[in-house]
């Protein structure tokens, strides 16, 4: 009988990454989040995998339950995000990034640690730190990486790829031994941005960088069309008139160009304000391409989505609901939500795409653990 390989899931929110990774042949053996609804949510979805609800700060390797294969780390992004003030990894929120660490170098001090640590962020890790000093806490996470002993590497990966949603995360992968990696950056997952922040990090840094290879997703058969609840199973705003009439010229002609087609066209929209003739104004940005935009949370201070129905000459709009942003997330619909359809998004928009974290764990971890227990 083969053993399956383990994880400890740090800051778990509903526990997406688990999913993703148990899909993947890797159990979660121990989950932690500070937060009370996020800690229902786990629970209610997870009821075998030991949970403890707390700031990671306060947490010592005495409460977790021996050692696991992989540890991985969705921390807080709002500090480091490109939408917030931007207080890097050194901001209260963000700077949580740092208690997990410490309690990576308590295992490292006790050994064994953790084989495999990922980091899941949002982009803006790659570039966050003080105006003069852009990308130091990419650098920050990596050096601490490196000084542990790793070999360390990232991936952006967008979850379009896999599911009809626009979501571009980062994950910095720390590997001890040998995992896929390729001679240099490869299409999709080095981005331009990412292979720019690399060009930035230490020289001691890039001495232990790999460029960590995963194999090219598939084509994706799923749009945003298919994941929708039925039309007469949801509720149409009254207002929808006043809501298209925000939006810009460019996001009205799409309007226009879709109404026109005479086809039923699924868009997506968000509110945003921007500046225009130093005014700031209100606009609808929508978009027709099978994608939804990156699920947000409503801390994070952007809207909810709205989704466009263009059908027989007629628009109209409504609220994207909990259960189709949990689609979005490739969360079956077993999966319990909150019965709040805000906290329901709230959890699904701070969350990572459970297919991301699947192709992430079946292409590079999975293996750099498998080649650990053959040569043990
Ligand atoms: C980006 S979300 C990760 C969500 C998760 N990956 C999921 O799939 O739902 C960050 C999570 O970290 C938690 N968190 C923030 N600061 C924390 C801290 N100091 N200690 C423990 N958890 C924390 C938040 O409650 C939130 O659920």
């Amino acid at each position: 009988m083969s053993i399956r390989p383990t994880a400890f899931e740090f800051f778990a929110g509903g526990g997406l990454a688990g999913l993703g990774l148990s899909a993947a042949g890797i159990d979660t053996v121990f989950a932690n989040d500070m937060d009370a609804a996020k800690t229902r949510a786990f629970r209610a979805n997870h009821p075998h995998t030991p949970f403890r609800q707390g700031d990671v700060w306060t947490l010592t390797t005495e409460d977790l339950p021996g050692r696991a294969d992989l540890a991985w780390a969705s921390s807080p992004c709002q500090d480091v995000s490109l939408a917030g003030a931007r207080g890097g990894l050194e901001a209260g929120r963000s700077g949580a990034f740092w208690g997990f660490w410490l309690l990576m170098q308590g295992l490292a001090a006790e050994g064994p640690s953790p084989r495999v640590i990922v980091l899941e962020n949002v982009i803006g890790l790659l570039t966050s730190g003080p105006r003069t000093e852009m990308g130091r806490d990419f650098a920050a996470v990596c050096t601490a990486m490196v000084e542990a002993g790793y070999t360390v590497g990232a991936l952006e990966m967008d979850a379009a790829h896999w599911l009809p949603q626009s979501r571009p995360r980062l994950f910095v992968v720390a590997i001890q031994g040998e995992a896929p990696r390729a001679a240099g950056p490869t299409q999709p997952f080095h981005s331009a941005r990412l292979i720019a922040a690399h060009a930035r990090l230490p020289e001691a840094v890039k001495a232990a960088w790999a460029w960590w290879s995963l194999p090219a997703p598939s084509q994706r058969n799923l749009d945003l069309a298919a994941i929708l609840e039925p039309d007469d199973a949801v509720n149409w705003l009254d207002d929808a008139d006043a809501i298209l009439a925000l939006a810009a010229p460019l996001h009205r002609a799409r309007i226009a160009s879709a109404l026109a087609s005479g086809q039923r066209c699924v868009g997506a929209a968000y509110r945003r304000v921007r500046i225009e003739n130093g005014r700031k104004v209100q606009r609808l940005e929508i978009r027709f391409d099978g994608l939804a935009g990156c699920l947000r949370t409503p801390a994070g201070g952007s809207s909810r989505q709205y989704v466009v129905v263009c059908d027989q000459g007629r628009a109209r709009v409504r609220r994207l609901t909990g259960r189709e942003a949990a689609r979005l997330m490739g969360v079956s619909d077993d999966y319990q939500l909150p019965s709040s359809e805000s906290a329901a998004l709230k959890l699904m928009g701070d969350a990572v795409a459970v297919p991301v974290v699947r192709a992430l764990a079946d292409g590079l971890l999975l293996p750099a653990l498998v080649d650990r227990r053959a040569a043990a």
